[in-house]
């Protein structure tokens, strides 16, 4: 459910009190991934339950933080964990994350996720940048009344993620010495991995990764007018011809190869940021 005006105002003003100077980026850490937070000076951790109005996290994985702290001397909002729409939460709630950032001052996302490999040139193991997405949720957290003063009622999709940041996270990894897929995300609801025929039908839809996850916090994000990036890590390999069995803790697993990736890309990317 939507939160009221008040309730949004309580939830911000509680996280507001925490940040001296005002986080310009916002940093979601998804499944396996939250090891970013290791390398941050941390101000403050706070479980998610005692935001207000905040939901609770239940997904493995996702330990439930949200972190104020810096890292290069830049202001941080990080989730460690977020909320997805198979635990049962509406988009709104998925969503109010990026709106508190927003009006916390952020600027510019950067999202992650575990994900399942459907591109053959993918390893287990690999750090994707997202270029696009599809979204398979057939949700949206814009769905209802408009509010004009966070953006507009039809907005733009045609390059949700920062040409820019792309090109920088080439330039990094290629420096940092790893190889950096691109490519196409889609968003499915779960919480069951796929069938064989449903990682078929993904790759002839043109993704190259699928997962559970980042798509309604992209659309709130650009909806509000931040800059968005996200990144994934490939886990299990979805070959539909030779396909084993995936499991919640595997995924987890198989994450951790591209975790020290992703905490020394971003970190690059903070220091040529804002
Ligand atoms: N499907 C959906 N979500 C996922 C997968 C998958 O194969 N792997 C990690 N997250």
């Amino acid at each position: 459910m939507a939160l009221s005006a008040d309730q949004f105002k309580q939830a911000c003003d509680f996280l507001e009190q925490y940040y001296s100077v005002p986080p310009r980026m916002g940093i979601i850490l998804g499944t396996g991934l939250g090891g970013f937070v290791d390398d941050m000076e941390v101000h403050h951790r706070i479980p998610f339950r005692q935001i207000p109005h905040f939901p609770e996290c239940s997904a493995t994985g996702h330990v439930g933080h949200w972190i104020c702290g810096s890292l290069h001397g830049k202001s941080l909002a990080v989730m460690q964990g977020r909320f997805h729409l198979y635990e049962g939460h509406s988009p709104a709630t998925i969503t109010l994350p990026i709106r508190i950032m927003k009006a916390l001052g952020v600027k510019h996302l950067v999202a992650s996720n575990a994900s399942g490999g459907l591109n053959p040139a993918f390893d287990s193991g690999d750090l994707m940048v997202m270029e696009d997405h599809i979204n398979l949720h057939f949700r949206n957290p814009l769905i209802g009344p408009n509010d004009d003063s966070v953006g507009p009622r039809f907005p733009d999709m045609s390059a949700p993620y920062d040409a820019n940041w792309i090109q920088q996270s080439h330039r990094i990894a290629n420096q940092l010495g790893f190889p950096l897929r691109q490519g196409v995300y889609a968003a499915l609801l779960g919480p069951n991995y796929e069938t064989r025929a449903e990682y078929r039908m993904l790759r002839r839809l043109g993704a190259d990764v699928v997962g559970m996850s980042t798509v309604p916090e992209v659309i709130a994000a650009r909806h509000a007018g931040m800059t968005v990036t996200a990144f994934s890590a490939v886990t299990n390999l979805c070959r539909p011809d030779t396909l084993g069995t995936t499991s919640g803790e595997e995924v987890i697993a198989a994450a951790k190869p591209a975790e020290p990736k992703l905490r020394a890309l971003v970190g690059e990317l903070l220091k040529n940021s804002y």
